[in-house]
């Protein structure tokens, strides 16, 4: 069974509870560390909280959500080992796993996307990352570059 985490500031709190109803109906467990309510918070500390416990390993893979998804993404674009990916569509969204490895997605709770946060994470979900020998090349120099 897959395991993903979320948080998500409060922009997204709507949003939150449609994309783990539908993670849910998948049959996937869902690690939520919040928000919990509307009230005001900064999204970096909830990219933070969603990185690290990825890092700690146990997830196939996470999602973060703000407003636009904007803030949320730079952020957890920030932590070593994250590759979050802003998707516009279902075919960004598959990209992101194929071509970028990405293991996060972020989305905008604010935002009128072309096709559902849902489709776009089942476009993800089953997508397979390419082993293709230029894809794996960028995707260690993207590594490479968070390395201190
Ligand atoms: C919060 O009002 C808003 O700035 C935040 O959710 C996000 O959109 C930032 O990128």
């Amino acid at each position: 069974m897959k395991r993903i985490v979320i948080a998500v500031d409060h922009g997204a709190f709507e949003l939150k509870k449609r994309i783990i109803a539908h993670i849910e109906k998948k049959g996937y467990e869902v690690d939520d560390l919040g928000v919990f309510s509307t009230d005001s918070v900064d999204y970096p500390d909830m990219a933070k909280k969603a990185c690290n416990a990825f890092l700690q390993g146990g997830y196939d893979y996470g999602i973060v959500a703000c407003g636009t998804g904007i803030g949320i993404s730079i952020s957890a674009n920030k932590v070593d080992g994250i590759r979050c990916a802003l998707p516009q569509n279902t075919f960004a969204a598959r990209m992101a796993r194929e071509h970028n490895n990405a293991n996060f997605l972020a989305f905008g709770g604010r935002i009128d996307y072309p096709e559902s946060v849902e489709a776009m994470i089942d476009a993800f979900d089953d997508a397979q990352v390419s082993q293709e020998e230029r894809h794996r090349r960028r995707v260690e120099k993207l590594n490479a570059m968070g390395k201190k």
